[in-house]
């Protein structure tokens, strides 16, 4: 069984499914397309289903004329029928792992695509989660539910469990180009695995557990969230002492061992890093141990939101306005540069906390152009110079790449760089974190 799908899987004759058509499974159904699998793409939302249809993309990283290339190979059919797992060999769920209100994991989406797949599970079938989640969630939730068929992964079906490091926005690190972690339940799921990815990426680390790769991504994205909240509680050190905490790190940069740069900001956003540390710190709950520094870095990442808003009332106070009345635009309001994504952004909780004390809140930002906070609908506004030199306050929230600061910098409006974009730029109307 193992060896006919891995033959199937060499020789491209393999059909590839992929469940949840996002920011991570759409990337994955381009490069397996492209290598010339038959790859079936299923997604519960019918508007994105129709926007591939009609070659359009919905992600900032892939252009429409990509989909339309995909399209017209023949090979990819998006669709929001599970029908088609029937003539799948391999299944990849790419489905949101999100939080629930209390702050519990939400592993429901990937219970849902389980379920499904149960329906349609057959012999000699590869099934690979990818969804960030705790460590024990396929081996101890996934494969007894697939169980319930009656066959036996690691003889019937294989099950491996591979994070996805997918970086959007990044150009350098693609798909393609970034070593790939895989553990099966087993060592014949993790041999089927393995050889899947390697026909598409270039480097691929086998592990020997499912849950040791779930606690892979797991240390990864906690290492990140840490080291931002360090660098975080620095900025706020350094403000306090009066020292420039970007000059601090370029220079400690230069140590050439033992010291990696992190950059602090308005706090964390997106799908990933504000949100899995949280898995670990759940899992670990239920087995009677607090992770701290999960907390804590927590709690020090989501403080920055507030500690920005005091900042633009401390700069707003200095020059005789209160917050209530002043005109404020935020630059930026996606959660990193040059995405379209507006997922736990921090400047959703900025704008919020102005609009509640009464700003004349604006934003620009070339990759959203609207949104919703507090129920208020917001529309991205131009940026000409009438405008910005009426405004009281401009706080550069997202350094994306294509905004012209140095021109807002020139109209005189005070600006407050989050980001450290205005890098170089002497002016004394430039305010930094
Ligand atoms: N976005 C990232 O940068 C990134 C990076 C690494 C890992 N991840 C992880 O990958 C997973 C997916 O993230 P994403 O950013 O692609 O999310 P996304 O919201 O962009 O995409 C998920 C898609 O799944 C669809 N979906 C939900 N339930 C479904 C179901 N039962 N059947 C079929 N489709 C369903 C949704 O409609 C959506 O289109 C998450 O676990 C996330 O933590 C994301």
């Amino acid at each position: 069984m193992k060896d006919l799908l891995i033959d199937k899987i060499r020789s491209l004759k393999a059909r590839v499914a992929v469940i949840g058509m996002g920011y991570v499974g759409l990337p994955l159904i381009q490069e397996f397309v492209k290598k010339g699998y038959y790859t079936f793409g299923i997604d519960i939302d019918p508007e994105k289903v129709r926007f591939l249809q009609e070659g359009r993309s919905y992600i900032t990283d892939i252009k429409d004329s990509e989909i339309q290339e995909i399209i017209q190979t023949g090979r990819f059919f998006p669709g929001t029928s599970y029908e088609v797992l029937e003539e799948a060999d391999a299944i990849i769920i790419t489905v949101p792992t999100p939080l629930s209100k209390t702050r519990d994991p939400d592993i429901s989406y990937v219970m849902a695509a389980t379920e499904s797949i149960l329906q349609h599970l057959h012999r000699g079938q590869l099934i690979v989660l990818e969804s960030t989640t705790y460590p024990g969630t396929t081996e101890e939730l996934v494969k007894p539910k697939l169980e319930e068929s009656g066959l036996r992964s690691g003889v019937d079906f294989f099950l491996a469990y591979s994070p996805e490091r997918i970086n959007p926005g990044d150009p350098v690190y693609r798909l393609p180009n970034t070593p790939k972690v895989v553990g099966g339940v087993d060592p014949q799921s993790t041999e089927v695995a393995v050889t899947l990815y390697q026909s598409i990426i270039q480097e691929v680390v086998p592990v020997s557990s499912a849950k040791v790769a779930e606690m892979v991504k797991l240390l990864e994205n906690t290492f990140r969230s840490v080291n931002i909240a360090l660098v975080n509680e620095m900025a706020i050190a350094c403000s306090i002492l009066g020292i420039d905490i970007w000059e601090v790190i370029e220079a400690a940069g230069t140590k050439p061992f033992g010291f990696m740069k992190f950059y602090p900001g308005p706090g964390i956003g997106g799908h990933c890093i504000p949100v899995d540390p949280h898995y670990l710190a759940w899992k670990l709950k239920t087995l009677n141990y607090n992770a701290r520094f999960i907390e804590l870095a927590s709690e020090i990442n989501t403080s920055m939101p507030r500690h920005i808003v005091t900042r633009v009332q401390d700069a707003l106070n200095n020059i005789g306005r209160p917050v209530k009345g002043s005109k404020i635009l935020i630059l930026g309001v996606a959660y990193k540069r040059d995405i379209n994504d507006i997922r736990e952004s921090p400047a959703l909780d900025i704008m919020e906390m102005l609009r509640e004390k009464g700003a004349k809140l604006f934003y620009h930002d070339p990759y959203v152009p609207s949104f919703v906070v507090g129920g208020e609908r917001f529309e991205s506004t131009e940026l000409n110079d009438e405008f910005l030199k009426s405004l009281d306050i401009a706080v550069i929230v997202t350094d994306h790449s294509n905004v012209p600061y140095d021109r807002i910098v020139r109209t005189g409006v005070l600006v407050f760089d989050t980001r450290n974009v205005l890098k170089g730029v002497q002016a004394p109307n430039i305010l930094r974190l």
